[in-house]
């Protein structure tokens, strides 16, 4: 029984972690593979790995890539992700354009504005008495920050709503799509987004003010074709939606189910920080990503074979023993001298991860100094998704129950 239950899962880890049993408790799932060494095969001939070195050493690989090394990029059907699905030169030809939008000094700039809004947030989850945070705090708090950044307001022409509206729909297709009308809402939200990326674009080359679109916008030339902008523009909306809401609605979940922890950082709010990372390591919101080897090669004496994926199960490194002492121990004084891998790592890492620090840190911090008695206040709902992980409902009480 052991060994056919073995063999299958030797098979294919992946499949399992897409199913009910994946969603519940992928944790579960690496830890069995573990034992199988640091890249085990899939029932489809690719490789997974829940081994922190060897995945930090394919995601920082030039033998490796997200598309085979001889496929045009925009030839699929779903919509065009601009850098984040381009191999080199053409990835950094476009990172370049978004990048200095993004440098860390830069983004400390949004931190009064991202103070305010979840201070508002708190505000009204306050006045609510009961709410569900991911509704109520988790989601509108990313999606405020990237329209402010990207200067849409009602001075343009361009329904605030309806593009938050928009850009939630295609941020949370990045685990597929689920069904026809799912497809249709798609298409829709992309051909609206579309259009008003192209207005807004035309009309910040024109006239540009202090904002994303305008630095996206003036960079329209030889190295970089207008077409190529729009793409651009829907990355840096969708990447930074479903991710920062899940990286928010995780990092509470976890610090009301360890009291402990909870108590900790309302002592401490400057522990906040530190939170965030523990989160981000202990409970990621991206589980995985993939990478295709451009040519035969060996890593820890196993063959991967040109144009094999390997399956970086980012969720199952931030368990490596070997990288994280105790690792399944949510810890938020641990020292965080060795990175997670959950905004990726090499010529990929998360552009947006200043922000996403930024944001998650201001919230854990005015939650824990303004509601120290914050409380769950029913059953968690999870997500469908298996890519992207975190609580669909988290019901809060921000005071002691009567
Ligand atoms: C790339 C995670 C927030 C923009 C990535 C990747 C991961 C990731 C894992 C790399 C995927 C790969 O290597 O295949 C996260 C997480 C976030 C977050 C966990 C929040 C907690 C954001 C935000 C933005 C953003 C707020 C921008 C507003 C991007 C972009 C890329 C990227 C543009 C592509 C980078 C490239 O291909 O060079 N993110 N992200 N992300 N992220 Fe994030």
């Amino acid at each position: 029984m052991a060994t056919a239950y073995h063999g299958h899962l030797h098979r294919d880890p992946v499949a399992r972690l897409r199913l009910a049993e994946g969603r519940t408790d992928p944790y579960r799932i690496y830890a069995e593979l573990r034992p199988h060494g640091p890249l085990v095969p899939t029932r489809l001939g690719n490789l997974a790995t829940v081994d922190h070195a060897v995945a930090s050493t394919v995601l920082r690989s030039a033998s490796f890539g997200v598309r085979p090394v001889d496929e045009p990029a925009g030839t699929e059907a779903t919509f065009d992700l601009s850098f984040l699905d381009r191999n080199e030169p053409d990835h950094s030809r476009l990172r370049r354009v978004a990048a200095p939008a993004f440098r860390p000094r830069l983004v400390r700039g949004y931190q009064e504005r991202i103070d305010q809004l979840v201070s508002g947030l708190i505000d009204q989850l306050e006045r609510r008495g009961t709410a569900d945070f991911v509704a109520d705090l988790a989601a509108p708090l990313p999606i405020a920050v990237i329209t402010q950044m990207f200067g849409i307001d009602d001075t343009v022409g361009i329904d605030a709503q309806a593009f938050a509206r928009y850009g939630a729909a295609l941020g949370g297709s990045l685990d597929g799509i689920h069904s026809l009308r799912h497809a249709r809402e798609l298409m829709e939200a992309g051909t609206a987004l579309l259009a008003m990326f192209d207005q807004l674009l035309t009309l910040r080359a024109r006239e540009p003010r202090d904002d994303l679109l305008s630095v996206l916008a003036a960079e329209r030339g030889d190295q970089v074709r207008a077409a190529e902008l729009v793409p651009m523009c829907t990355l840096l909306l969708v990447a930074g939606f479903e991710t920062t809401v899940n990286l928010l609605g995780n990092a509470l979940q976890a610090l009301l189910d360890h009291p402990d922890q909870w108590r900790l950082l309302t002592e401490q709010p400057d522990l906040a920080a530190q939170a965030v990372e523990e989160t981000l390591r202990w409970n990621p919101p991206v589980q995985r990503t993939e990478r295709i080897a451009f040519e035969d090669q060996e890593i820890d004496g196993i063959r991967i074979r040109k144009d094999q994926w390997v399956m970086l199960l980012l969720g199952g490194t931030g368990r490596d023993p070997k990288a994280f002492p105790d690792p399944d121990r949510f810890d938020i004084t641990r020292s965080h001298a060795l990175e997670h891998l959950a905004f990726s790592s090499g010529i990929h890492y998360c552009l947006g991860a200043p922000l996403a620090r930024l944001e998650a840190t201001v919230a854990l911090q005015q939650l824990a100094t303004r509601l120290p008695q914050l409380r769950r206040n029913g059953p968690v709902t999870m997500r469908r998704t298996t890519l992207i992980r975190g609580p669909l409902h988290l019901p809060v009480a921000p005071g002691p129950p009567g």
